[in-house]
């Protein structure tokens, strides 16, 4: 069998399973959660690039021929130097995407004030890369930039349809309108934050559009294969879901059948 892997530092990449799974049910896909090591947000980069071609080595040896990274801040700080770098050493004809550049393609048709804001982790925003691939593609477009740094510990904690969440959900959301009154448009810049989609509306006006990343990724992957028939070709298709964690699977189950609105049995792995 010859999965396609989705990686995510937790729990996050399963809002962008979800969608992929939507969109393409008949492949196989295997799901690696570093969930012991999350959160990856405030992570310095060399880190970050280490944890996460661990994984993307580990999905390898599961048979995965192409694996994405489910998470903004892998795909920011990891994925230029994996595909560079590491890629032509471990096996030229394997891939590995992120999801950045086809966010950021999307978010370039979706704005009409052209003015975008992004929250996301302080690893993301540190990076500066949806403000340098937006600029590459998209000149016209302003983007404001905003780190949600609690966002993610609340997620991972459980916490987000608590009330005590809505403190740090507003102070973000007050953030993005204080950077940048004119925008049409917030992207989740962070694979998490859909969960905390409820709240995160009812801070922001009416008139902004909230874009989650799930279905652009996964109309983007849906793309790639078309356009990659000698990738597509090795990816099975059985319609199989597999979970590992480094966590504990019991704790991995417990949060991430919430995310997938069905029952998660998960193994555990060490990566190293
Ligand atoms: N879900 C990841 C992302 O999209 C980050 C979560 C973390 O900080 O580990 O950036």
């Amino acid at each position: 069998m010859t999965p396609i892997g989705i990686f995510d530092s937790g729990y996050g990449g399963l809002t962008i399973l979800n969608e992929i799974r939507r969109r393409l049910p008949e492949y196989d896909y295997i799901y690696l959660g570093d969930n012991a090591r999350a959160p990856y947000g405030a992570r310095s980069f060399d880190i970050v690039y280490d944890f996460t071609l661990q994984a993307v080595r580990r999905l390898f040896n599961e048979g995965c021929q192409l694996v994405i990274l489910a998470c903004n801040t892998a795909s920011a700080k990891a994925l230029r130097s994996i595909q560079q770098n590491d890629l032509p050493h471990i096996d030229p004809a394997r891939r590995v995407l992120g999801v950045i550049i086809p966010t950021v393609e999307a978010l370039g048709q979706l704005t009409e004030s052209r003015h975008v804001a992004v929250v996301a982790t302080p690893g993301t925003i540190m990076s500066r890369s949806y403000a340098i691939e937006t600029a590459k593609l998209f000149p016209d477009v302003k983007i404001s930039e905003v780190a949600a740094p609690m966002w993610v510990p609340l997620i991972e904690n459980g916490e987000a349809d608590h009330p005590g969440a809505d403190y740090f959900v507003k102070k973000y959301c007050d953030e993005v309108l204080a950077a940048d009154p004119d925008i049409d448009t917030l992207l989740l810049g962070c694979t998490h934050y859909p969960i905390l989609m409820p709240k995160i509306r009812s801070y922001m006006p009416s008139h902004i559009r909230i874009v989650p990343q799930g279905s652009i990724v996964a109309d983007s992957l849906a793309d790639y294969l078309q356009r990659h028939p000698e990738i597509n070709a090795r990816c099975s298709r059985g319609g199989t879901l597999r979970f590992l964690t480094t966590e504990a699977p019991d704790k991995f189950d417990a949060l991430a059948s919430i995310f997938m609105n069905h029952p998660v049995k998960s193994s555990r792995i060490t990566l190293s």
